[in-house]
């Protein structure tokens, strides 16, 4: 099995980046939800909060990684389809890259405004560079919040939607090969 992405398959370092990314954003979004269940001021709220950080900085970090991966390699071809939907899979393709820059860039950036350093699993913190302002942190708490989020959470379910739509109603390889790709013949 290839490490890099061939012009039929994924290669483990791409399958293995996208199923770590799903799992880092699901765990930030159970987090800051789980934050909810505690009063504010708790330390387990803060503990929630800490991890919330933790793992959208994680994102911030190997979002890189990946799109230099993606871009300096083979993309596998799409599967035979109608032409626009290989078109809008690419769009959203983009769009998430986009956002997941976007969604830990402006959590960081709010952090910095709101004065507080965050701290990546107790191992490094990241310090204050800006003037505080607690203004502009609140603004972008609401860009990151209101607007960021739901529409990452749209590409997600509609990107995730089209994969199980390949893999159950059109029966084809799209999310095998993202998966466990079968071996060549
Ligand atoms: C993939 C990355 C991220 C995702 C998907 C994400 C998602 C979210 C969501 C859904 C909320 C709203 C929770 C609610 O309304 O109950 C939220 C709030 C928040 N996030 Fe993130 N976030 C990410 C990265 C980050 C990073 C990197 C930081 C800071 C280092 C951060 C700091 C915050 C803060 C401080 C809040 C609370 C804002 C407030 O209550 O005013 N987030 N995030
Ligand atoms: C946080 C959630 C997700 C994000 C950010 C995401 C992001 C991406 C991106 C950027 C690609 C393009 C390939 C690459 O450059 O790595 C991709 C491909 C793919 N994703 Fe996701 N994905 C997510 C969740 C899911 C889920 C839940 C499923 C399945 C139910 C899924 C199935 C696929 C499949 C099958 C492909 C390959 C599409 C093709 O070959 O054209 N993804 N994903």
């Amino acid at each position: 099995m290839s490490l890099r992405n061939t012009s039929a398959c994924w290669g483990i370092v791409a399958r293995s980046l996208h199923w770590l990314f799903f799992l880092l954003i699901v765990g930030a979004w159970y987090a800051v939800e789980m934050r909810e269940e505690f009063p504010k001021g708790s330390p387990g709220r803060g503990e929630w909060m800490s991890l919330h950080k933790a793992l959208g900085t994680t994102v911030f970090f190997l979002v890189w990684l990946r799109l230099g991966w993606r871009l300096t390699g083979d993309v596998p071809a799409p599967l035979p389809g109608p032409r626009w939907q290989q078109k809008t899979s690419a769009v959203v393709h983009g769009l998430l890259y986009v956002m997941m820059i976007a969604m830990p860039l402006s959590g960081l950036v709010m952090s910095q405004f709101a004065d507080r350093p965050v701290s990546w699993f107790g191992l490094f913190q990241i310090p204050v560079f800006v003037t505080p302002d607690k203004e502009v942190a609140e603004q972008i708490a609401d860009l990151h919040e209101e607007v960021l989020w739901p529409v990452l959470l749209t590409l997600v379910v509609v990107h995730g939607l089209a994969a199980l739509w390949h893999h159950f109603v059109l029966k084809d390889d799209t999310l095998r090969r993202m998966l466990f790709p079968r071996r060549p013949s």
